[in-house]
């Protein structure tokens, strides 16, 4: 059975993972061999300027020019660590039709034509493996179509996104400022070339599109998912989040229910005592619920080079020991199903508000008949800071449908009593 005993593979970018891959390669020389019945090689890797020092990389083995590796017919996987929609596509498509194997980082691609890239795959009989496009170093793309595949999945919930928990856990615990933090966090690599798609909430919505697809088996899109970054948190909240003993997260939320799929990204207040709020600095965590494995819990680093090139070679070995035994392709899509994604306003949440009002008799009664009207039920009331006869007023909730609540807020805004919403975080 086994024929090939070399597979040369192609490496597109050489940055934060592509670095840590390379590294990852050159240390399992010896074993590679062991553990899939070849020897593997990384015979040309593309990167944007040849000028740049690279430490340790075989200088001979850079290029500019993407045809040389795709067009090489001795390469057998593609392993694309660029980022960035085109033109890592393209590239992708055009590895896939000439019949090589394609492991991916690239979340923002697969979010937006995950389906177009596996159809590919499906029609050329190869691999298409992501794991570390989800969750960094953490298996968890494999658990759910693999693992876990007998399972009906009905909720998907976790921090995925590295660098914003490493923010939030700079600003909790060592009173950090948030560029301070955002700044640390790139340069530990943990943060996307534009570090907005981590701090608006995008690189999680697209893990979020990732996982409910796969979760679901139904096709879900980045433009599916609501996303909320984590801007707008500010010192204050987490004072607040800290006296009602809890801590601030930016939360990834899917659920299947009977009336379709809810999906979104915000940030969330989350009780001390819960398993996420001890998920700090750049490590993530899924949530998974089946009905036949009941709770599943998968933690680890989610961002960071060896962490997410340790996910990329999962992927690389995996298709090293298809190429064995003469089996690539034998994973295909699995959105066999076409399930509605339900429109974020109706999905039902807990919330905590954050205003300014002025103190005198009667405010909190008419800011809380406003909430009555809008069928929103208040669960706490804090009143603090009077100021030249403005008093800060934190509302939390309980569950709501986030058109109530958008309704009830623009209700409070037009009051005459009210200063300012100064902000709402959804409550876990
Ligand atoms: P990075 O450090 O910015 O590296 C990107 C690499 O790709 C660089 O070597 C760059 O070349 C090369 N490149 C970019 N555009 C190119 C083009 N058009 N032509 C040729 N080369 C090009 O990025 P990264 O952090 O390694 O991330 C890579 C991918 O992994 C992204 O999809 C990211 O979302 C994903 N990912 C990252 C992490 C993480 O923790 N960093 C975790 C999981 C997934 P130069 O070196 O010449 O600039
Ligand atoms: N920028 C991403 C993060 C990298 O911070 O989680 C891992 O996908």
């Amino acid at each position: 059975m086994m024929s090939e005993k070399k597979v040369k593979a192609g490496l597109l970018g050489l940055g934060t993972v592509g670095t840590g891959v390379y590294k990852l390669v050159q240390a399992q020389k010896e074993e590679m061999p062991r553990k899939t019945g070849a020897k593997l090689e990384i015979s040309r890797i593309l990167v944007h300027d040849l000028q740049k020092e690279r430490k340790g990389v075989d200088a001979s083995l850079l290029t500019d020019k993407w045809e040389d590796i795709i067009e090489d017919e001795e390469i057998r996987i593609v392993i694309e660590v660029m980022g960035g929609i085109e033109p890592a596509r393209t590239m992708i498509l055009k590895a896939l039709d000439s019949g090589k194997n394609v492991v991916t980082a690239n979340k923002d691609l697969l979010a937006e034509h995950g389906g177009e890239l596996l159809d590919a795959a499906e029609d050329n009989g190869v691999d298409l493996l992501f794991e570390a496009a989800v969750a960094g170093g953490i298996p968890i793309i494999r658990p759910l179509k693999q693992c876990l595949a007998v399972n009906e999945i009905d909720e998907v919930i976790g921090i995925v996104n590295g660098t914003t928990n490493y923010i939030l856990t700079k600003m909790m615990e060592d009173d950090m400022d948030f560029d301070e933090a955002l700044a640390k966090a790139a340069e530990l690599g943990y943060a996307e070339a534009d570090p907005t798609a981590d701090i608006e909430g995008l690189d999680a919505g697209r893990k979020a599109a990732i996982m409910a697809s796969i979760a679901f088996h139904s096709r879900v899109v980045f433009s599916d998912v609501y996303t909320e970054g984590i801007t707008k948190i500010t010192p204050r909240d987490i004072a607040y989040a800290r006296e009602f003993k809890s801590v601030i997260r930016l939360v990834s939320v899917a659920h299947n229910t009977e009336r379709g799929i809810e999906v979104a990204v915000h940030p969330m207040l989350i009780a001390e005592s819960h398993p996420l709020a001890s998920v700090r600095d750049s490590f993530n965590a899924v949530f998974v619920h089946g009905d036949a494995v009941g709770d599943a819990m998968f933690y680890g680093r989610g961002a960071g080079e060896m962490p997410t090139a340790s996910a990329v070679m999962g992927d690389v070995i995996d298709v090293v020991r298809d190429i064995q035994y003469h089996c690539t392709g034998r994973i295909h899509c699995t959105c066999y199903r076409s399930t509605p994604v339900k429109r974020f306003d109706d999905v039902r949440n807990k919330f905590f508000i954050r205003m300014q009002v002025d103190n005198r008799p009667g405010v909190l009664s008419a800011i809380a008949g406003v909430f009555g009207i809008h069928k929103v039920s208040i669960s706490k009331v804090v009143q603090k800071n009077v100021t030249d006869g403005v008093a800060e007023l934190v509302i939390v909730t309980e569950a709501v449908k986030e058109y109530h609540m958008k309704d009830a807020l623009e209700r409070l805004k037009e009051m005459e009593t009210t200063r300012e919403i100064s902000n709402v975080i959804r409550e876990y």
